[in-house]
């Protein structure tokens, strides 16, 4: 399919250079009518009529079923939630934990999470720690082996690093993890809608549909592998999560929808299939992911004609964020001065770097422009 005709059903990528899919991905078209036309009928039927109210659960499983399409498992495994930090807490505050267990994580986790988990620990009486992983070069495998201890309980980490761009290896870490008996929680905020997914050996995979998938914000998707499903204790219930409540014994029901709470926007579900559908019609998830490694790799290798300009990472990046540094500028003062000429990238605290994250939307030639920004500066 022609890119230029393509990108014209994204209006937020006709008047800028759009680089921060990782922040949030622009609403195409064809969803924001899809999200008007769900509620117009809503209300045409009444928001609470029996007609309406089938409606609603028919076209909740069809979103389930969507996502699980694009995670490669099965709907009854998929929890609608409201973000990868929901997604992520429902895990974190339903594992039976005992006082004096140990969680490990990345030092790259993002802080909604990290926060989650010391909140935990002070709660619990656990402990955490965090093993060095963010620009390191050496084996990841041996960097856990350095950092797991005799009472880990749980591996707490992201697909893809959001502040280095670095993409963890995460079906070898899943039997790394399955030999000792440790479960493994991905975040995958930045891997969702940028590589065909894999979660072989992964048990808990958190995301969300606002950033890559290009979805309306509000909506996001948790799988937790069935072995893994009785261990997960639902915290904030709710009747959704429920297939029957008799003598006030709540039976709950035997898939993913038992972490999930009460009345929500479903109307942002049909928007979140427009995206994907969009996706599909341009190419497959393999097509699409080349697309952005190819890019990614040009902006990487033409950044590096840039005079005082550091890439974080010493090898083109194998997803879409590019992140970088420039002596004598900050990161928020490039990222301000890139949106005063109509390119939008972000500066992450995190890393003290300006983070592009292009998508298989993206075209070369924008990143030529950016390049050239970046020399002017
Ligand atoms: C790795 C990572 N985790 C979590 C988040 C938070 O995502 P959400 O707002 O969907 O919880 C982000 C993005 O902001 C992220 O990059």
């Amino acid at each position: 399919m022609n890119l230029a005709e393509h990108r014209r059903h994204f209006p937020a990528l006709a008047n800028k250079i759009y680089l921060n899919f990782g922040g949030q991905g622009p609403l195409p078209t064809p969803a924001m009518t899809a999200i008007q036309a769900a509620y117009r009928q809503g209300q045409a039927w009444g928001p609470f009529s029996r007609r309406a109210l089938d409606w609603v659960t028919a076209e909740e499983q069809l979103t389930r079923t969507a996502l699980a399409a694009t995670l490669n498992v099965a709907s009854a495994d998929i929890t609608l939630t409201q973000s990868t930090t929901q997604g992520c807490a429902i895990v974190l505050w339903g594992w039976p934990w005992q006082s004096g267990d140990h969680l490990l994580l990345s030092d790259g986790e993002h802080p909604g999470v990290v926060a989650t988990v010391a909140q935990l620990a002070q709660r619990f009486g656990l402990t955490w720690s965090t093993c060095p992983l963010s620009f390191s070069n050496d084996n990841i495998i041996t960097i856990l082996e350095q950092a797991v201890q005799p009472n880990t309980r749980m591996l707490v980490l992201s697909h893809i690093l959001w502040h280095t761009g670095q993409v963890l290896p995460i079906t070898e870490i899943g039997a790394w993890c399955g030999q000792r008996g440790i479960p493994l929680l991905i975040d995958g905020a930045q891997s969702l809608g940028v590589l065909p997914l894999d979660l072989t050996g992964v048990d808990f995979y958190a995301a969300t549909g606002h950033k890559w998938l290009c979805g309306p914000a509000g909506l996001g998707v948790l799988y937790i592998h069935p072995r893994q499903r009785e261990r997960v204790q639902p915290t904030h219930c709710g009747w959704r999560g429920l297939r029957g409540f008799s003598d006030h014994q709540p039976q709950w029901t035997d898939d993913g929808q038992r972490h999930e709470i009460a009345t929500s926007a479903w109307e942002l579900g049909v928007g979140l299939r427009a995206s994907l559908a969009l996706h599909q019609a341009w190419g497959t998830a393999t097509q699409r992911y080349e697309r952005i490694t190819h890019l990614a790799e040009k902006l990487w290798t033409e950044l590096g004609t840039v005079p005082s300009l550091t890439r974080l990472l010493p090898y083109p990046p194998h997803c879409g964020l590019v992140s970088f540094r420039m002596q004598q500028h900050s990161p928020e003062a490039i990222a301000q001065q890139l949106e005063q000429r109509g390119i939008c990238v972000r500066a992450v605290p995190a890393g003290n770097c300006v983070r592009a994250s292009l998508h298989y939307l993206t075209t070369p030639e924008e990143l030529t422009q950016v390049v050239q920004a970046l020399q002017e500066l």
